[in-house]
């Protein structure tokens, strides 16, 4: 029998991404604009019950990883319910957050299962972070970061760079990696809907890579092996005790090896990122009516690379708008 999950370029897609929420309690310039987005009524998102219910029809056809997203994941109320339940699931257990709140759900992290913990962290200056998220988190952001690596889970931190604002901090937050066993992942600025993206925003794969090498001695950098289906590129220097990588989805992406899959929170399934086709599981899933075929389609269909789009450019110009959602309701 045919896997459903698997694409017409053999890619199988064992890695699910689920945003639980739209809402978040940080306003990310690159992530949603500033007045917000239009927040889907509550009673078209997916219930507690029906996250489990599509996480496990996707695990009996093969996903064995689920990254927990958001919005931010930790204010959707029933996290702890919807975690443990998942947790029964035959699943790699992990979540992109912003750790604020992490404190409080430490507990539940371990005994759900849950160690992978992807935290966004765009800048160590207060006023930096401040001007980035719109809000005053960075010491807490930091301090939990702290725990989380002290309780013993296995942290990565997300930089988004963008000129003018950040990019002069590359080689701080690779200094950090000196003491922090952490992976620092650079990001470069995506478009979205709403994020005001233009080229001359990005901080490209290749910039990063000359500032670490104009900062540290050829010989102490180490390219470090790509993981499967990675997302980034990873370096260490010699006697670090984290590593750095890259996420060049602009200028260098990684399409070939995908192996993802995405649920928003009302329930729609999305083929890629930077698709803007949209497969709603949700209604046939409420009307009892069978959703396998539709997912088989849906993930067959795939394109080879970002949706088909080799660059970018188009979506900067709105009569040419390709009309994605902004990464806030989609969860990265
Ligand atoms: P790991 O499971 O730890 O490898 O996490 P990840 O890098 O897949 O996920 P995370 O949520 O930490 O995302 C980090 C950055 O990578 C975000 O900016 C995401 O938007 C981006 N990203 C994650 N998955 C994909 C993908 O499939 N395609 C592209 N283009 N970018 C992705
Ligand atoms: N470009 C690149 N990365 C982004 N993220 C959110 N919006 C963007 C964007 N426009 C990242 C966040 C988070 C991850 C899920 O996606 O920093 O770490
Ligand atoms: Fe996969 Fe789309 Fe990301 Fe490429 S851009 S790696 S196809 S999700």
């Amino acid at each position: 029998q045919k896997n459903i999950l698997t694409d017409s370029f053999g890619r199988k897609h064992n890695y699910l991404r689920i945003s639980l929420t739209e809402k978040c309690n940080l306003r990310c310039t690159y992530c949603m604009p500033e007045d917000g987005v239009l927040l889907t009524p509550r009673e078209q998102l997916m219930t507690t019950d029906e996250v489990f219910e599509i996480a496990s029809l996707f695990v009996k056809h093969g996903v064995n990883k689920i990254r927990l997203t958001g919005g931010e994941p930790l204010v959707r109320k029933d996290f702890s319910t919807i975690l443990a339940k998942l947790s029964s699931l035959n699943a790699e257990l992990s979540m992109t957050t912003n750790a604020i709140l992490a404190d409080r759900y430490i507990d539940d992290f371990k005994k759900c299962g849950l160690n992978k913990l992807n935290v966004s962290l765009d800048s160590l200056s207060p006023e930096k972070f401040k001007f980035i998220t719109r809000r005053d988190h960075l010491n807490k952001t930091y301090e939990n970061i702290l725990l989380l690596i002290n309780e013993g889970f296995d942290v990565k931190i997300n930089v988004v760079l963008m000129k003018g604002v950040n990019d002069d901090e590359i080689v701080d937050f690779i200094n950090l990696t000196g003491t922090l066993p952490t992976c620092i992942r650079f990001i470069e600025f995506m478009p979205f809907d709403g994020n005001k993206w233009n080229k001359s925003k990005l901080v490209s794969e290749e910039f990063i890579l000359q500032k670490a090498f104009s900062s540290f001695k050829k010989e102490n950098i180490l390219k470090l092996d790509d993981e499967a289906n990675f997302t980034s590129r990873n370096y260490q220097i010699k006697g670090f005790k984290g590593s750095f990588g890259i996420i060049s989805s602009v200028t260098n992406p990684f399409c070939n090896g995908c192996n993802r899959i995405r649920l928003t929170a009302n329930g729609k399934l999305k083929n890629c990122l930077f698709s803007n086709l949209e497969t709603d599981l949700l209604t046939p899933l409420r009307d009892h009516q069978p959703v396998e075929g539709l997912i088989a389609g849906k993930i067959f269909g795939k394109k080879k690379v970002r949706a088909g789009m080799n660059t970018f450019e188009k979506l900067n110009n709105p009569k040419l708008h390709s009309n994605n959602r902004s990464m806030i309701t989609i969860g990265g």
